[in-house]
């Protein structure tokens, strides 16, 4: 199937300018509330480190975690979203190194080089045999006993409209215009996945949908078995 990560550029060209949207979305304060304090709070997430956040977009995200003690870098294959997230990151006072990256080469970051990988909503983006190599690199930048934070839209999709014209039960893939955007999995073929590479499963949850347009999320944490 076909794939445009870069897609994603002409998104937030258009966002940027859009007061509705804070970054790739919106409502960061309550996302944070809702699904990153409480992964931090587990005991199976490191208190501090080196975190790389892989598809920081806007870098909401990694801006929190800068304030909540990490060291963080954030890579985005969207120039226009690095832009945004140096601006944000200016704005708010903190110090965080963001670079135009594909997840799928991450040529500019050394081996076993970080405490723990973040995945702020990335990997559902990555599509087919992509998706392994997402993990492999993972898998190289983490230091022994590292860890990856995952938080990925799975399982039931929305009776709606836009789902049932979009959404291919059979790939579990959203494809617009043959264009395959979006993998929602099943929770347990995506805990497989990540096990298949090298990472024993610690500590998992599935966060319910907040509506009916909404989907669950899989919130796991997995160490780097070395
Ligand atoms: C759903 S958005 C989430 C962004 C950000 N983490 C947030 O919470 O706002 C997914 C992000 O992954 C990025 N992305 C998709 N494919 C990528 C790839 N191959 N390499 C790097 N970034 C990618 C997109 O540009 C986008 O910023």
């Amino acid at each position: 199937m076909q794939t445009d990560y870069i897609g994603h550029d002409r998104a937030y060209q258009k966002r940027r300018n859009d007061p509705n949207y804070e970054g790739w979305s919106s409502g960061y304060a309550e996302d944070w509330l809702r699904s990153w304090q409480p992964m931090i709070q587990t005991t199976a997430f490191p208190k501090q480190g080196k975190l790389l956040e892989l598809g920081c977009g806007a870098g909401n995200l990694s801006i929190r975690f800068v304030q909540a003690g990490y060291e963080v870098v954030g890579v985005d294959i969207a120039p226009n979203a690095i832009a945004w997230a140096i601006e944000n990151a200016a704005k708010a006072e903190v110090k965080a190194t963001f670079l135009e990256a594909d997840v799928l080469d991450l040529a500019e970051i050394a081996d076993s080089s970080f405490d723990i990988a973040l995945d702020g909503r990335c990997f559902h983006c990555i599509i087919g045999s992509d998706r392994r190599r997402f993990l492999e690199n993972i898998a190289r930048i983490l230091k022994p006993n590292g860890i990856l934070a995952i938080n990925t839209m799975c399982n039931e999709v929305p009776k709606s409209t836009y789902w049932l014209d979009n959404f291919d039960p059979r790939s579990r893939q959203i494809i617009h215009d043959g264009i395959a955007t979006r993998y929602i999995g099943d929770s347990n073929d995506i805990l497989q996945e990540i096990m298949q590479v090298g990472f024993r499963v610690i500590d998992v949850e599935i966060v319910p949908p907040k509506d009916a347009e909404d989907l669950a999320d899989l919130r796991a944490i997995a160490i780097k078995l070395s």
